[in-house]
């Protein structure tokens, strides 16, 4: 059973309004983030298995990590982000659109972002996403039912939304 400090909070956060509000348009600090992916990923020789651990409805983290991992897992505490990221990995009408995110994902590693190359970058993440899993970090382990040791841990902005407790998070950070 989770011990999660702040589950009363996260049991009211609606991801589409959460989308729409961080991810609605690229802006400077989402470009940040592509810029330090885009360099960080360029530079790791190839891995096998990549963890989001607390993805949220997002994939933006994993848009230049995709030609270096053999696999994707996403994780999510909430159901409702969960279906966000299972939407977008059936490419279902109503899905976010990340093809902003990912032309520019595509400019910061130095590709032309046509339509075809923001397409194929497109399929190869959603090939690659082999689950889509629930994730708590107040757990002893944190993504149940999943042995395998991951490659690449990629975690953004998901411990410190798990507990507002200085010595929880650092635990967090070691659990993770
Ligand atoms: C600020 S959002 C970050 C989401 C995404 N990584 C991003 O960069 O936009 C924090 C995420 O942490 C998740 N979360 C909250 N409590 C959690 C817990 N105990 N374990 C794992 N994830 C948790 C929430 O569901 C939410 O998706």
């Amino acid at each position: 059973m989770s011990t999660h400090p702040l589950a009363s909070i996260w049991a009211s956060f609606n991801a589409r309004t959460y989308l729409q509000e961080y991810y609605g348009d690229v802006g400077a600090e989402n470009l940040a983030y592509l810029q330090f992916f885009a360099r960080r990923f360029a530079a790791l020789p190839p891995q096998n298995t990549l963890l989001d651990f607390g993805s949220g409805p997002t994939i933006y983290s994993v848009i230049s990590a995709a030609p270096r991992v053999a696999r994707i897992v996403l994780s999510d505490y909430l159901a409702a982000n969960r279906a966000e990221l299972t939407l977008w990995h059936e490419n279902h009408p109503q899905a976010f659109n990340w093809q902003p995110f990912v032309a520019t994902a595509l400019g910061c590693e130095g590709l032309e972002a046509t339509p075809a190359a923001i397409a194929q970058r497109i399929a190869e993440i959603q090939q690659k996403i082999v689950a889509i899993r629930f994730c708590d970090a107040a757990l002893d382990q944190p993504l149940p039912g999943w042995e395998e040791r991951f490659d690449v841990l990629v975690s953004n902005s998901c411990a410190d939304a798990a507990t507002n407790d200085r010595t929880t998070w650092q635990q967090y950070l070691k659990t993770f």
